[in-house]
């Protein structure tokens, strides 16, 4: 008999403690420690040794990739789903996982493929409705609704009628060995080691979908990512349609990769050319408004970042920023006061990028330093013109990654001019792109103030 000793496990990081601890050493997130039970193996019973062999005696296949159909998808995971390969699609509820899931599927079945859902949130009858509303075809879609993992198993191994097999979610199935309840950390870890079994064993692709939510609370996910191959992150702000799927590990193809995707009463339709999205509502000629060639991954995208500078009444004026680091937006109000002498201390400043993205690389400093600045002037900066550079303490301009495909992005969307990094003025080109150099914030206030 296997004696059972106990764990615990990290639900956020995934560390492993013999023993209790109110706070994860690993993470650093209190109250995260979960028991799990490991089974023991009785002391003196005989393991094989393992196997020792040299890489060429492996084996060399690739695999054909299958493709979903739908690009964004398929770019996200390298080039289409890998034959037994496991991946995790994880988000919040509500962002629209399930939908990406039957999109999938129909566009599957239209290639002959098949795939296998299983539904363990909603009835049969809710999925009808949400395909009947996304107007795929009913009788090309197979789905099952089930919560116990022997019965899944039963079904995906008997059968060997599908290609790709979707569990909805991972923490609504619970198996009979496991005596804690559905979405528990050992139901979740139990449920997901079973069909990665049933995966590398029947060579077809599983997904597994995971709820987190804001905060990262729910146990799973986190876990999760080290077991699977792929893992994917379904994100977006729900009060915007924009939702953009981000590899955050792939064992099969590069994590840099996104895909952009508009939910809309016809389900998620793909976003080819995210930047036009961005930039579809943009005002013109309003102080305050600046585009910046920002990167996604490997993807170039142009956004609209706004800011507004007001008088302010507090004792301690605000510094408000959405969808771009708080930290920066301190640092550079900072240094435009001591450097250029704007005087915000007692102005209120507040900065939002539009659509709902996120900016967080320093390339954007450059467009926030000069939108602060028109607002504060309250002079518009000219529309056709895009800014990228980091800004450093000393005001300096500082060059920053993949500029060229920034600036490629910028002129494939019709802008004339560039305010970029002194030192690289000169060394990009650009059709129909004039290249502004500047080497320092005064410089940058400088041709604003020629050019507003
Ligand atoms: P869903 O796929 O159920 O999210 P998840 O599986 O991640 O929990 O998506 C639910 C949301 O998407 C819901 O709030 C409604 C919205 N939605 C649309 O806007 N249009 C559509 O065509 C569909 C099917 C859903
Ligand atoms: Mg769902």
């Amino acid at each position: 008999m296997a004696k059972i000793k106990s764990n615990f496990i990290c639900a956020e990081c995934g560390y492993v403690s013999p023993k209790w601890l109110g706070r994860c050493p690993d993470c650093q997130n209190w109250d995260t420690m979960q028991q799990a039970d490991v089974p023991t193996r009785p002391s003196g019973s005989a393991v094989a040794p393992a196997k020792v062999i040299s890489l060429d005696q492996a084996s060399a296949t690739k695999g054909d990739r299958l493709t979903t159909g739908l690009n964004e998808l398929d770019r996200v995971l390298g080039g289409g789903v890998v034959p037994g390969s496991v991946i995790l699609l994880a988000g919040e509820p509500g962002i629209g996982k399930s939908t990406l899931l039957l999109q999938a599927a129909s566009h599957l079945a239209g290639e002959g493929r098949r795939l296998l859902y299983v539904t363990g949130e909603e009835s049969p009858n809710q999925v009808r409705l949400r395909a009947e509303r996304l107007n795929l075809p009913l009788e090309r879609l197979m789905v099952a609704a089930e919560t116990n993992l022997e019965a899944i198993e039963a079904l995906a191994g008997d059968s060997t009628d599908w290609d790709v097999l979707a569990v909805d979610s991972v923490q609504a199935v619970a198996s009979r060995d496991v005596p804690s309840a559905a979405g528990s950390l050992n139901q979740i870890r139990e449920t997901a080691a079973r069909l990665i079994g049933l995966a590398k064993s029947m060579n077809r692709s599983v997904w597994l979908v995971g709820h987190v939510t804001k905060e990262g609370a729910i146990a799973g996910p986190k876990v999760l990512e080290h077991m699977v191959d792929t893992v994917l992150y379904f994100e977006g702000e729900r009060a915007y349609n924009l939702r953009i799927l981000r590899s955050f590990k792939n064992r099969f193809g590069s994590v840099n990769e996104i895909g952009v995707f508009e939910m809309t009463d016809a389900g998620l339709t793909e976003v080819a050319n995210p930047s036009a999205l961005f930039l579809a509502e943009r005002p013109q000629n309003a102080p305050g408004s600046v585009v910046v060639p920002t990167m996604e991954g490997t993807r170039p995208i142009l956004v609209e970042v706004q800011a507004l500078v007001s008088t302010s009444g507090l004792a301690m004026p605000r510094r408000q920023a959405l969808g771009i680091d708080q930290a920066r937006l301190n640092l550079l109000t900072a240094v435009l006061e001591k450097k250029v002498g704007l005087r915000l201390y007692d102005r209120d400043v507040f900065v939002n990028v539009t659509g709902g993205v996120k900016v967080v690389e320093p390339a954007a400093d450059l467009g926030l330093a000069a939108a602060v600045a028109s607002s504060y002037h309250d002079r518009a900066v000219d529309p056709l013109t895009v800014f990228v550079g980091e800004v450093g303490l000393a005001g300096e301009v500082r060059g920053v990654s993949r500029l060229d495909s920034r600036l490629r992005e910028a002129a494939k969307l019709g802008f004339k001019r560039a305010v970029l990094p002194a030192g690289h003025a000169d060394k990009v080109r650009k059709p129909g792109l004039d290249m502004v150099g500047v080497a320092s914030v005064t410089d940058l206030l400088e041709w604003l103030s020629k050019t507003t």
